[in-house]
């Protein structure tokens, strides 16, 4: 593959990058308080980002998850694939405002789904730009679906396609909470962190009842695409972007408040 040392792989979730409730607010600030934190960790990184506001609600709005069913979900699919671009562009721009030379790859061009899942990806583009010296960015899109014509192809699918190919040093989910916590943080008075999560405890928890838009599956969706991730024996964590220092802590190797995904398998 011509890679000759482990990179990181690194998901902004949507919900870092924009307020998922309100359509296209993107936060500027975290992102390049993040994209510095990588730069002063001084690693090498494929980076993915979620959609949040500027692909969940109106994916979720005309069913695009659910693959080609009346000809209005064309034009919306069409609005959905320019606003994650759009949101893209930004994320782009502030690498390259931070110093770091960063290459944007759409899935929408090179992905293609099968029943809402990556079917094939090709991998060649990241692999020769990376090492050129490049960092890769790839975003949530629509994509072409050889069994329901479109559907929605999330970040953390795109995560988990690129750990099996570059076997990363590590797999690290950034969110807008500390990590998974015992029961839903909104809910509970005394939520607790898991400062590890197994399969068993994953199953065990009651799932939560967030009414934001997500057509990917929530933290149920995105915690199975960590499993698996989990289980080709890469370390995986989930942490909280928006408290200063923890990305470049992690990937500094240090000890950090998150959750880190244990899969037994
Ligand atoms: C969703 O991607 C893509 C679209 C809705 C077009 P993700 O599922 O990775 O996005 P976030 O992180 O949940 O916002």
């Amino acid at each position: 593959m011509g890679v000759g040392f482990r990179m990181f792989i690194i998901k902004f979730g949507g919900s870092v990058i924009t307020d998922k409730k309100q359509k296209y607010t993107f936060e500027r600030s975290t992102i390049l308080r993040l994209i510095s934190e990588i730069k002063e960790a001084q690693k090498r990184t494929l980076v993915v980002h979620g959609a949040g506001s500027f692909g969940h609600i109106m994916a979720k709005e005309y069913e695009l998850h659910k693959g080609y069913k009346n000809e209005g979900q064309i034009q919306a699919a069409a609005g959905v694939q320019k606003d994650v671009k759009h949101l893209n562009l930004m994320v782009l721009d502030s690498f390259l405002e931070i110093g770091i030379s960063a290459v944007s790859l759409a899935p929408s061009s090179f992905v293609i789904n099968e029943n809402g899942k990556i079917k094939s990806m090709d991998m060649g583009s990241f692999k020769r730009y990376f090492d050129m010296g490049f960092t890769p960015i790839t975003f949530g899109d629509v994509v072409l679906d050889d069994a329901i014509s479109f559907s929605i192809c999330s970040g953390d699918q795109l995560m988990l396609e690129l750990a099996r190919t570059f076997l990363p040093e590590k797999a690290i989910f950034v969110a807008d909470i500390d990590g998974i916590f015992s029961s839903a943080p909104q809910s509970d008075e005394s939520p607790k962190l898991l400062p590890t999560i197994d399969e068993d405890i994953f199953l065990s928890i009651k799932k939560s009842d967030s009414h934001v838009d997500d057509v990917t599956g929530s933290i149920y969706g995105k915690l199975e695409i960590m499993f698996e991730i989990a289980s080709l024996g890469l370390e995986t964590i989930i942490l909280n972007g928006r408290v200063e220092n923890r990305l470049k802590e992690a990937l500094q190797g240090k000890d950090i408040v998150c959750t880190k995904i244990e899969s037994r398998h």
